[in-house]
């Protein structure tokens, strides 16, 4: 069975492209109703439905962790931190939590201490407004600390080294639920994130919820498309054998409906984070977790 766009202006795009759904697929339904709990190392329960955050507003009757559209091998993969590949990546982080960098000669245990107490929670929130009223994600906070607390280089966006630090960060937080704010300071911001959300781009004309909300469920050149949530960030994909992060990730979705894409790093894509996390409220911070 092939389904168009659920949109309006799809046919154009439905000849460029075809969504389409197995035997028992239909959009918004739950991906997988046999599985019905994720428990990380036998103590760490993660909420993988959870009820629409009242901003969605019936778009989505319940929100579903990308865990679940996954298959039984890679689902496995995640439960237990010795077959999770992340996990070196994990302790690389670590290992650089404790390291002394920099012309300050401090490193971030020095200030935050113990990572388990310092970083609980932290991923949880993240995209947030710090004091000066800008939208930071982790990664802002990170190399503020580094530069200018630690007199210490930045970490690029997109490398390794930020990619480990994000996922020893992230793991502190597992388990708990995702809460990011979306009024006070943040709102403007929030509204940005969710016009772009909506909006089309590129040759193929898709948004964001083309495939993530119209078509959830359905399958895109072979792929079970899920509800695009973020609390699994940062992600270890199989395919390239690395760490994923966030805006890497919609990077390529926006490049996939042949766009240019915006960059890593930028303000679009903070905004859009901070939108898409919110659309996840509710749901547990997973990360780092396994995807195709
Ligand atoms: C000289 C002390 C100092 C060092 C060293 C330091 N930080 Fe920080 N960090 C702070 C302060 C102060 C804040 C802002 C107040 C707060 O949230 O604790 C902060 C905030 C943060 C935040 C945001 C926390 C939140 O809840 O908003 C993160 C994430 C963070 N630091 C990570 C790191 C990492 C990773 C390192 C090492 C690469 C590091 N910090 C090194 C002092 C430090
Ligand atoms: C052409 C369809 C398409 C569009 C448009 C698209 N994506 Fe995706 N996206 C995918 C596919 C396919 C995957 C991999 C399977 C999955 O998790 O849905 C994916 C995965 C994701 C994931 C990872 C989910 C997880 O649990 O690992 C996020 C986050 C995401 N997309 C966000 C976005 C955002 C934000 C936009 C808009 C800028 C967007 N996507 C636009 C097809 C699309």
């Amino acid at each position: 069975m092939t389904f168009r766009v659920n949109m309006a202006a799809s046919l154009a795009t439905a000849a460029l492209i075809a969504f389409t759904g197995a035997a028992t697929a239909e959009p918004n339904i739950d991906p997988n109703p046999d599985v019905t709990e994720l428990v990380i190392n036998g103590d760490i329960p993660i909420t993988i439905r959870a009820p629409a955050p009242d901003h969605l507003d019936g778009a989505l009757p319940e929100i579903y962790s990308g865990w679940l559209y996954r298959d039984a091998s890679t689902r496995q993969m995640e439960t237990d931190d010795f077959e999770n590949p992340a996990m070196t990546f994990v302790d690389e982080g670590l290992a650089a939590w404790d390291a002394v960098d920099g012309s300050e000669g401090k490193s971030c245990a020095d200030c935050h201490g113990d990572i388990a107490e310092g970083m609980a929670g932290v991923r949880a929130v993240m995209p947030k407004v710090n004091e000066a009223g800008a939208l930071w994600s982790m990664e802002d906070y990170i190399n503020d600390c580094r530069v200018n607390r630690m007199g210490a280089e930045p970490y690029e966006w997109d490398k390794s080294p930020m990619k480990n630090m994000t996922a020893a960060i992230s793991a502190q937080s597992r388990g708990m639920p995702v809460n990011v704010a979306i009024d006070g300071p943040a709102a403007e911001f929030w509204e940005r994130g969710k016009e772009m959300y909506y909006t089309r781009f590129g040759n193929l004309q898709l948004s964001c919820a083309s495939c993530h909300q119209e078509n959830n469920n359905n399958f895109i050149r072979g792929d079970h498309l899920s509800q695009g949530q973020t609390n699994g960030f940062p992600v270890y994909r199989l395919k390239q054998s690395a760490l994923v992060s966030i805006h890497n990730r919609f990077y390529g979705c926006v490049r996939d409906t042949q766009a240019e894409s915006f960059a890593k790093g930028g303000q679009e894509f903070r905004e859009l984070e901070l939108y898409v996390a919110s659309r996840g409220n509710g749901l547990s911070v997973e990360g780092p977790s396994v995807r195709p």
